[in-house]
């Protein structure tokens, strides 16, 4: 079965690896902030954070093409779904191709066939390809349809027509939006970012974060129904992350520790994904490449093999215990850009 998840255009690199760490895809096609995979995608998808939508993909066509393909489509609905559906069309600009950095995320096409989508009148065409369906008996509603078919439009001309499966509920991450909790302090990872990075790190079992703070990603972990754990050096902070656990109704370990002598077994922890200080407090244990290098043997120790630590920092750092497996900058503002790396534990 081929589906294709829109990316959240914020994060094209990170939408894209959250979906090919969680749900283990490799190399799968991607075309602007559309990812194409052939396959069983299961109950996973609705942990994403970075993926707006997932559709379970019809027929990959061109535009001239596209009435042919709807006849054929209304033909499908009409034998095997009774509710009511509507026509939904998203076009993508030449714009929206183009800023990945992991080498996807070009046109195909050549430049001189490229058409403009911002021309399109996609109401007219939604009208249109609604009554190809509505001929073939297939029931329209456009205030309350009970499946929606979705069409996505590129510069090239292709076209992606299918049913929407899932559509990411981004209210969610409002409602914990750290100024929300109850424990506040300036500068943490928004719930969005947190879950993504979680979702890179591990898909079930233990998940650390070993410099947690107020608990952005012990929360997320915590809601992905992973075994949460969170060390903090200040006893206020532990404490502070432990009312803002309480406040949402989560039940995770939160412990005060040390992250460069973490107190936790070997091999015990199947992910981990932590933000760590950017800047040298004064009641600091370590300067920041200290604590960044002694952490990241107790990361090594902590993971099982094979187990992913997902790291932000606001400077380029090496991890010579851990295998990097992929680095995203993120740009915060001016003087704020932030690495992520995704390490492995190997074997070795
Ligand atoms: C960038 S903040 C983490 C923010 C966190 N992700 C959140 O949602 O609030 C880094 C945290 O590491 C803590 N920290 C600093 N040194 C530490 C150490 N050696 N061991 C454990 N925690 C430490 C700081 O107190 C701070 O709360």
């Amino acid at each position: 079965m081929l589906h294709a998840f829109l990316l959240s255009g914020d994060y094209l690199d990170l939408a894209r690896a959250e979906i090919e760490y969680l749900l283990c895809l490799t190399n799968p096609r991607v075309m602007g902030r559309v990812l194409i995979y052939q396959g069983y995608v299961g109950e996973n998808v609705r942990r994403l954070a970075l993926t707006k939508e997932v559709v379970k993909v019809f027929s990959i066509t061109s535009l001239d093409e596209i009435n042919r393909s709807f006849e054929e489509l209304a033909e499908y609905l009409s034998l095997t779904f009774c509710g009511k559906c509507c026509v939904r069309v998203k076009c993508f600009s030449l714009g929206s191709f183009g800023s990945e950095t992991r080498g996807a995320g070009k046109s195909e096409a050549d430049a001189s066939t490229e058409i403009n989508t911002e021309k399109i009148d996609k109401v007219a065409m939604e009208r249109e390809l609604g009554a190809i369906l509505w001929k073939k008996g297939v029931k329209i509603s456009v205030s309350s349809p009970d499946r929606i078919v979705r069409v996505y439009i590129f510069p090239d001309s292709t076209t992606i027509i299918g049913l929407l499966e899932f559509r990411l509920d981004t209210k969610q991450f409002s409602k914990r939006h750290p100024e929300k909790r109850p424990f506040f302090r300036p500068g943490v990872m928004l719930p969005k970012l947190c879950r993504a990075l979680v979702n890179i790190s591990t898909l079930k079992g233990v998940f650390l974060d070993p410099l947690c703070g107020t608990g952005g990603f012990v929360i997320e972990a915590s809601l992905l129904g992973l075994r949460a754990v969170g060390v903090e050096l200040y006893p206020d902070i532990a404490k502070g992350c432990r009312e803002n656990l309480r406040y949402f109704s989560l039940s995770a370990d939160v412990v005060c520790g040390n992250a460069a002598q973490l107190p936790l077994k070997d091999c015990s922890v199947d992910g981990i994904a932590t933000d760590t200080p950017y800047y040298q407090s004064s009641k600091s244990l370590y300067s920041r490449d200290e604590l960044l290098s002694k952490a990241s043997e107790e990361f090594c120790r902590v993971l099982r093999v094979g187990g992913r630590a997902v790291v932000v920092t606001n400077c380029d750092c090496d991890f010579p215990s851990l295998k990097t497996l992929d680095e995203f900058r993120v740009r915060v503002h001016g003087s704020l850009t932030r690495r992520i790396y995704v390490l492995e534990k190997t074997g070795v």
